[in-house]
Formats: C-alpha cells, sequence, structure tokens
C-alpha cells in the first residue's frame, strides 16, 4: 500500500538549465525545509558547488507531497549534475530511479546535454517528464522549444509544464504530474533482499555510508547484510532517508530510496554497483551494476612533501568512495618522487578532485598535465598504453602511435556555424554530418581527437560563438596519428613530468611557447637556467632564465629580526605547491603551462 504512494524520480539537465532551483522550490512546496533553513541551491552542499554554482555530486532526498486527491506521497527525488565530466554521476543516479524530470531552458532550448542526458534516462526506461523553465525571461519562446523537444528528441511534449522555478511558476503543476505520470516503484517486499548501491561516502564516525535503491524485501539496523560482489559481510547499525538531514528510519522496504550504515570501514567493500542482501535469506543474483568508466584523460598527483605519499593514499581512498569515477595507481617520477597516476573524465574533474583533496583532507599537491591514453605499436608488433609522456618509447622504436578520437556533437546557431568549422578544423578535426534543430540553430558533428578536446576546445568554442554552443561527446575509438614526445629539460636535465606528446604540425611552436612558458614561471635562481624542448637528442627550442643575485632578506639582516622571520615565511608560503628538481624551483603553474597552446 505505501509502495504506491512512492515516486522516484531524477532531474536532468543541460548545464544551467535550472534543475537545483527546481528542486529547491520542490522542497518548499512540501515543506520539507523550514523557511529560516531554505537558501538557494539548497541540494548543493559541499562549498565547492556553492562557490561555483554547479552541480557536482548527485543528492538523493525524501520529501512528502500531499496531493490534489487528498493523499500523501513520497517523492524520492535525485538532483544531478549536467557538465559532462560528471556524466557518470548522472547515469547512477537515473539507474535508482523510475522517471525523469527533464528540464529545458526556454529561452536556450535543447542543447548538447539535454540530448546526453535524456538519452541516459531512455536507455533506462524512464518516464519522462519535460519541464519547459525560465519562462519569465524576456527571450523565452516556450512553443518553440515544446516544437524542439518533440521534434529533436521524439517524446510527447504536449503537457510539458511551464515552469519559472525562479517565480515559482508551474510547480504545483509539476508535483501534480510527478504523481500521475510517474509509475510507482514495482517490488516485492516478501523477496529475499536485494538493494543497489549507487552512492557512498566517508563519515568518520559511521564508517562508509550507503545511498541505496531497494529493488527488493526489507532492509532494516540489526540485519546481517552481504555485498554480492565483494562478499563482504556487515551487520546493519542504521537506516534512514535524507529530507535533507538524515532521518533514521525502522527499515527500508522495495521501492525506498535511502542510506544504510554498518560501520564499513573497508571502503573496497561496499562499491557503488555493487548489490546487498540479507545473509539469513540471500538473493539468488545480484542487480545488474554499472558500467566501469574509463577515464579520459590522466595526470600525476603527488605530494609537495614525499612523507605525505601514504596520507595522499588515504585520501584518494575515501575519495574514490564519493566518486566512483575516480581511479589511480602508484607511479614514479624522477622529478617528483612518488605520487599517483590518477584518472579523470575531464580537465573539471580534474580540477575539482585536485581541490577536494586541498580542501578535505588538507593535502598540497603537485599536478602533473594531463594526458589522454596513447597506444604504441612496436616494430615487433607488441602494443603498449601510455597515459605518462614521459613512458613513450622513444621514437626509433615505434612502428606507428595512435590517440582516442570522440564522436563530438556541437549544437549552435546558424550564424556561428562557420566559426565552429574553422576551429575544429584547427583542432585536427573531420567533419561528419550537420543536422538542423529548427530553422536557427544546428548540431554540427565531428570526429576529434580527444586531446584536443580536453585541452581548450571547450574554453574556445564557447568564446567564437559568444557562449551559444554548447557540446558533448563520446570517446569513438583510435585512430593512427603523427605524434612526437618532447621532453622538456631545465639546467640540462631532462623532467621526465614535463614531457608531453603533440602532433608533429605543432611540435615547433609548442617546444617554443613551453619553453618562453617556463621561463615566466620558473623563479630566478643565483645562476643562470637553461630553458630546453627536445625530440629526442635534438633541441627544437631554448630560453634562458637570468640569474638573480639579490637575496631578499639580506638587505634587513641588521632590521628587526620579527620583520625578517615575517618576510622569510611570506617567502615560504610563496614558495607552496612548488618542488625542487635538482636545482631549480619548478611550481605547481609549470607543470600545466602545456595546456596553454598560445
Ligand atoms: P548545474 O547544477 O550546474 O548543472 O545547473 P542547474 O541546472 O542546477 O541550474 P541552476 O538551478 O543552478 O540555475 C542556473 C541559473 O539559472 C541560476 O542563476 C538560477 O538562478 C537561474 N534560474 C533558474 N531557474 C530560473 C528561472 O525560472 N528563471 C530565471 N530567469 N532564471 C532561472
Amino acid at each position: 500500500e505505501r509502495q504506491k504512494h512512492i515516486r522516484n524520480f531524477s532531474i536532468v539537465a543541460h548545464i544551467d538549465h535550472g534543475k537545483s532551483t527546481i528542486s529547491d522550490r520542490i522542497l518548499e512546496a512540501t515543506h520539507t525545509v523550514t523557511e529560516r533553513e531554505m537558501q538557494d541551491q539548497l541540494l548543493d552542499t559541499m562549498d565547492l558547488e556553492r562557490e561555483r554554482g554547479i552541480t557536482i555530486k548527485m543528492n538523493a532526498v525524501e520529501v512528502h507531497y500531499q496531493a490534489k486527491n487528498g493523499e500523501t506521497y513520497i517523492f524520492h527525488l535525485v538532483d544531478t549534475p549536467g557538465h559532462v565530466d560528471f556524466s557518470y554521476e548522472v547515469s547512477r543516479s537515473l539507474a535508482a530511479a523510475d522517471g525523469a524530470i527533464l528540464v529545458v531552458d526556454a529561452a536556450q532550448g535543447v542543447e548538447a546535454q539535454t540530448l546526453a542526458n535524456v538519452y541516459l534516462a531512455i536507455e533506462n526506461d524512464l518516464e519522462i517528464l519535460p519541464v519547459i523553465n525560465k519562462i519569465d525571461l524576456p527571450a523565452a519562446d516556450p512553443e518553440a522549444v515544446r516544437t524542439e523537444i518533440e521534434d529533436v528528441i521524439g517524446i510527447d511534449a504536449s503537457e510539458a509544464v511551464l515552469a519559472s522555478a525562479k517565480k515559482g511558476i508551474g510547480i504545483p503543476e509539476l508535483l501534480e504530474q510527478i504523481v500521475t505520470k510517474i509509475p510507482a516503484p514495482i517490488g516485492d517486499l516478501t523477496a529475499p533482499l536485494q538493494a543497489l548501491i549507487f552512492d557512498s561516502a566517508y563519515d568518520s564516525y559511521k564508517g562508509v555510508i550507503l545511498t541505496v535503491r531497494v529493488k527488493n524485501g526489507i532492509i532494516k539496523a540489526g540485519d546481517k547484510i552481504r555485498f554480492m560482489n565483494s562478499g563482504a559481510e556487515y551487520e546493519v547499525t542504521e537506516v534512514g532517508v535524507n529530507s535533507p538531514h538524515a532521518i533514521k528510519r525502522d527499515y527500508l522496504m522495495a521501492g525506498d530510496i535511502g542510506y544504510v550504515a554498518a560501520s564499513i570501514k573497508n571502503i573496497r567493500d561496499a562499491r557503488p554497483g555493487d548489490t546487498i542482501t540479507n545473509v539469513q535469506r540471500p538473493a539468488e543474483e545480484a542487480l545488474p551494476g554499472y558500467q566501469p568508466m574509463t577515464p579520459m584523460v590522466y595526470s600525476g598527483l603527488y605530494p609537495t612533501d614525499n612523507s605525505k605519499y601514504n596520507d595522499l593514499r588515504e585520501a584518494l581512498e575515501k575519495l574514490q568512495l564519493n566518486d566512483a569515477s575516480l581511479e589511480f595507481e602508484p607511479e614514479t617520477s624522477q622529478a617528483l618522487g612518488f605520487g599517483f597516476r590518477t584518472g579523470f573524465l575531464g580537465l573539471l574533474h580534474m580540477d575539482v578532485i585536485q581541490e577536494r583533496l586541498e580542501r578535505e583532507f588538507d593535502m598540497e599537491l603537485i599536478t602533473t598535465a594531463p594526458s589522454v591514453t596513447y597506444h604504441a605499436y612496436l616494430a615487433d608488433g607488441e602494443m603498449i598504453e601510455v597515459d605518462n609522456p614521459s613512458e613513450m618509447p622513444d621514437a626509433g622504436k615505434i612502428k606507428s602511435i595512435e590517440e582516442p578520437y570522440v564522436y563530438a556533437q556541437i549544437i549552435v546557431p546558424n550564424d556561428y556555424v562557420g566559426a565552429v568549422m574553422e576551429l575544429a578544423q584547427r583542432k585536427r578535426g573531420e567533419f561528419d554530418t550537420m543536422d538542423y534543430l529548427d530553422t536557427t540553430r544546428v548540431n554540427v558533428k565531428y570526429h576529434i581527437p580527444l586531446s584536443e578536446i580536453i585541452f581548450d576546445f571547450f574554453d574556445k568554442l564557447k568564446s567564437s560563438t559568444r557562449g551559444y554552443a554548447s557540446l558533448d561527446y563520446e570517446i569513438e575509438g583510435y585512430r593512427q596519428s603523427d605524434l612526437i614526445k618532447i621532453d622538456v629539460l631545465l639546467n640540462g636535465d631532462k623532467v621526465d613530468a614535463l614531457s608531453f606528446i603533440v602532433h608533429k604540425d605543432f611540435a615547433q611552436e609548442r617546444g617554443r611557447i613551453i619553453t618562453a612558458k617556463l621561463k615566466q614561471i620558473i623563479p630566478r635562481r643565483n645562476f643562470e637556467i637553461p630553458v630546453q624542448a627536445a625530440v629526442g637528442a635534438k633541441i627544437i627550442s631554448r630560453s634562458t632564465i637570468k640569474a638573480y643575485r639579490k637575496d631578499v632578506t639580506s638587505k634587513i639582516h641588521t632590521g628587526d629580526p620579527d620583520r625578517r622571520a615575517k618576510l622569510l615565511d611570506k617567502q615560504k608560503k610563496g614558495k607552496k605547491r612548488m618542488k625542487s628538481v635538482g636545482t631549480v624551483d619548478v611550481p605547481q603553474e609549470a607543470f600545466m603551462a602545456v595546456l596553454k597552446a598560445e
């Protein structure tokens, strides 16, 4: 009976179309939070999310809604991120839901991630409720967007809710549609327990806290549970829901979304995608989990202080629990010492991980420039995967190199098609097709090397289309390319962490840029430091960091000791995120300099 009154849904959209604001309105309209507690983007609980105004993590909350028919419904709402780098969060949350609210901006219409996310929802067989948001904007054209949703996505939008999350318009109608259109969960309360873990987080008091969707059966405190893939067994200490604060419950049953704590200390025991069952009465099989995510880029993470290596490993393990798309393994660098080669879904993801490690785990890190994974074919036909440029074998030993390509879809107004094509061409793109979405906008499709997309493609795309273009891409495979490795030498010594791989045609230019950039970034010493870029043994460009004779503190030797201490302290702070490589101090910025194409 209670099950009939449950609705599980996820909210998906292109970035900035208003998902988080709609979630806020739903929390308000259902009195889940008091007016005093209410704040914008309530579900974006991380400081980082609030500061940047983006959703990084999904969040599941329970709200209670009294419908027009007089009955009370339990909604489990999952807010999801919009950015491509976090699409893994979206796909995991969709697997836990029965329906999806698709938010489309009334002024912008269907964008690249609208398509990507709606296809994920369709793949998961979810009922889709379109919502046309921001109808208050002067540029809003809800009827055109309605037609576009029908033509481009191919779903019925005749009853799409017209909303302004900002002004609170359309929210009552949306709540009613959730009740009438999204199906109640099906699942057998009396069957053996099967609960899908779709997210997790580490809590220093309760251990690993799992977010689950119970598909069959019941789970309660005291139950002995088993993780069907890892085989680990634990006793449940607490179950409950977030509303939005944690509220303990006596049990969670088939159809519920909630949290489970079981004093889990070993992070590897309970990975998202695993199924929980009951030890006394186990289910026969695990639920289908998630496809593991393949990282798009890899970079090296090194503690600035070598003695913090184990702390970094622990921090990465804990973070991995909260970010199922994070991957890492140990690596060593001659220049940087012991660290981890870490896989990310994109540069924003990399940035977020680095910042979370610094904020939540108090780590001080050096990150090396991100690289895609290359396939190097040796003369004897053997293929090696290279995700660290310094490990690329010498040119003489390699027969050919392949690099990953993506299939990119760029949605843009007609007027900017020329600019998009010019950019894609410059980034070694190969034109595929172009579809008209309506009379004013097109979807331009290209095959482009992933490495070009990852670096500055998106920024360039935005600036050359005055912000009007949106981009989505997926890996399509490997193609052979004319690639070479460029090594960087500081004071005559090769610095492995600065090596990078480029297309032959850009080698000369990129060599020149990197030596010029490093000259600006690396602090002077009291001797001259030559900076060289080399292909094999051949130096292709060079700059020189002039010697610096003055010691900042020497002048105030006789001065006030307090001032001297302060100055030294300031110098030390400035040195943060710096690594001594031989006799040269290399700041963090230097490792990212290869990303700067001009
Ligand atoms: P991500 O979480 O980063 O993917 O974005 P989002 O889709 O959650 O968008 P969010 O709710 O953060 O809204 C993006 C911006 O649009 C914010 O500045 C909101 O204030 C604004 N916004 C949301 N809804 C409306 C609306 O109905 N009208 C207007 N004018 N602005 C809105």
